[in-house]
């Protein structure tokens, strides 16, 4: 599975610790799309960037994150195709996958310490989709709202 991922400079060292997580994953490539140093972005580019590698198939998932996370799941959520969940705690980054099999991740760099970021991106990326018919038929009408 390949995850691309993108900061603000609101969670730069969040992604940092990220990437180690992920790096405990033998079968997970990561992608880092920047931002690289504590010079002020505008966190809607990140999710650009995140979300464009994964709708034009260069990436399985990704990862987002801002200071709050907040700012940035909702520029995620305006690009066609993707469902980003802000997680702040593994019970929802475990749903956010078996229920609502979103694609993207974010947390908040200035809310989520490392210790539980650590584990909500352990829980999700190896939680897989229920598969369950109702959830399958949840996802298709949010879906459809991208067309309304
Ligand atoms: C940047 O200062 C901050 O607004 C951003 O990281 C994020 O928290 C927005 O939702």
């Amino acid at each position: 599975m390949k995850i691309v991922i993108g900061c603000d400079h609101g969670a730069l060292e969040l992604k940092k610790e990220v990437l180690k997580v992920l790096a405990e994953f033998k079968d997970i490539e990561t992608e880092d799309v920047g931002t690289f140093d504590t010079e002020s972005v505008d966190y809607p580019d990140i999710a650009e960037k995140v979300c464009g590698k994964i709708t034009k198939g260069e990436a399985d998932r990704g990862i987002v994150l801002c200071g709050t996370g907040i700012g940035i799941s909702i520029a995620a959520n305006k690009i066609k195709g993707i469902r980003a969940a802000l997680c702040g705690d593994v019970f929802s980054a475990r749903m956010s996958r078996e229920h609502n099999d979103a694609n993207v991740l974010a947390m908040g760099g200035r809310v989520t310490g490392f210790g539980p970021a650590g584990e909500i991106v352990r829980t999700w990326v190896t939680t897989e989709f229920s598969q369950g018919e109702r959830h399958i038929r949840r996802i298709e009408k949010m879906m459809a709202l991208e067309n309304k």
